[in-house]
């Protein structure tokens, strides 16, 4: 990856235009339960409903060019939900990915599951190494699907594993700074989320991104995911395009007007 994508600011100008466009969207899968309750389903049938929307959602960012798309699956927080709903969630990347893979494959999608292997099944990892394999030579579109992901947890590991190269001899205390620290995240082959985008009204990160998200727009959507599409990605960038990003900085026309 280019050292401009590692850098939001050197990448937002060094793209010109183009920064109107978000290169990476991440986006908070949300209100899967509440689109089922409302119709007097059981959640499970949202979740699934969810993996329709994350199909739709996944070809519409790659129409409207989109080079980088993250969805948060399931949070290091989502264990604590009942058993019955974590094994319905647990089997979603296999519905996902049975139906899917091999179109993605040969559509240029790369895909990648950034979280713990911890705590999923022999299974699941086997499918998701699978899933990772098939699809690294790709390069059109960069699929990040966070799943046993907290954004917590991965700077705690990152911070971890600092340590140990410290203790070792490997490292010293001064290489640590934010460029070597985000090398050492999950998402460090990503460039940052320009966009975060959360669907069903709630207006929170629930640790997704956190460390990725320091200067990320935010988009808050009153859509319950399973009924997520292309209208509410296109809408969703029409709002980015309006904000205006200044990574702590002053904009140049604000420089002259004051003189
Ligand atoms: C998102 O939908 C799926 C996961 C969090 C794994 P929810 O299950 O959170 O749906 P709501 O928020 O209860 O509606
Ligand atoms: C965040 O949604 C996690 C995913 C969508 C995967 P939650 O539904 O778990 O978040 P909270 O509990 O409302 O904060
Ligand atoms: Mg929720």
């Amino acid at each position: 990856m280019a050292a401009q994508d590692k850098n939001p600011t050197a990448g937002a100008q060094a793209r010109g235009a183009e920064a109107s466009r978000p290169l990476h969207v991440a986006i908070v899968m949300d209100g899967n339960g509440r689109w089922a309750k409302r119709r007097g389903l059981p959640r499970s049938l949202g979740h699934r409903a969810g993996v329709e929307a994350l199909k739709r959602t996944v070809s519409a960012a790659a129409e409207m060019n989109i080079r980088w798309l993250t969805v948060y699956g399931f949070s290091t927080e989502n264990w604590s939900r009942p058993a019955a709903e974590v094994a319905e969630l647990m089997a979603l990347p296999k519905r996902y990915f049975e139906s899917d893979i091999a179109r993605l494959e040969r559509e240029g999608v790369r895909v990648r599951v950034v979280g713990r292997r911890q705590g999923l099944s022999g299974e699941l990892v086997k499918l998701i190494e699978d899933a990772q394999a098939r699809t690294a030579h790709n390069d059109a579109f960069h699929l990040n699907i966070a799943f046993n992901y907290g954004g917590q947890a991965d700077i705690v590991e990152a911070a971890r594993r600092f340590a140990e190269d410290v203790a070792l001899g490997r490292a010293r205390p001064e290489d640590l700074n934010e460029q070597t620290f985000a090398g050492q995240l999950s998402t460090a082959d990503s460039p940052p989320p320009d966009l975060i985008v959360r669907p069903s009204g709630e207006q929170r990160l629930s640790n997704f991104l956190l460390w990725e998200a320091a200067y990320a727009e935010l988009v808050f959507q009153d859509v319950l995911w399973p009924d997520y599409g292309a209208e509410h990605l296109k809408a969703a960038l029409e709002i980015f395009a309006g904000r205006e990003r200044r990574y702590g900085a002053v904009l140049a026309d604000d420089v002259l007007a004051a003189g």
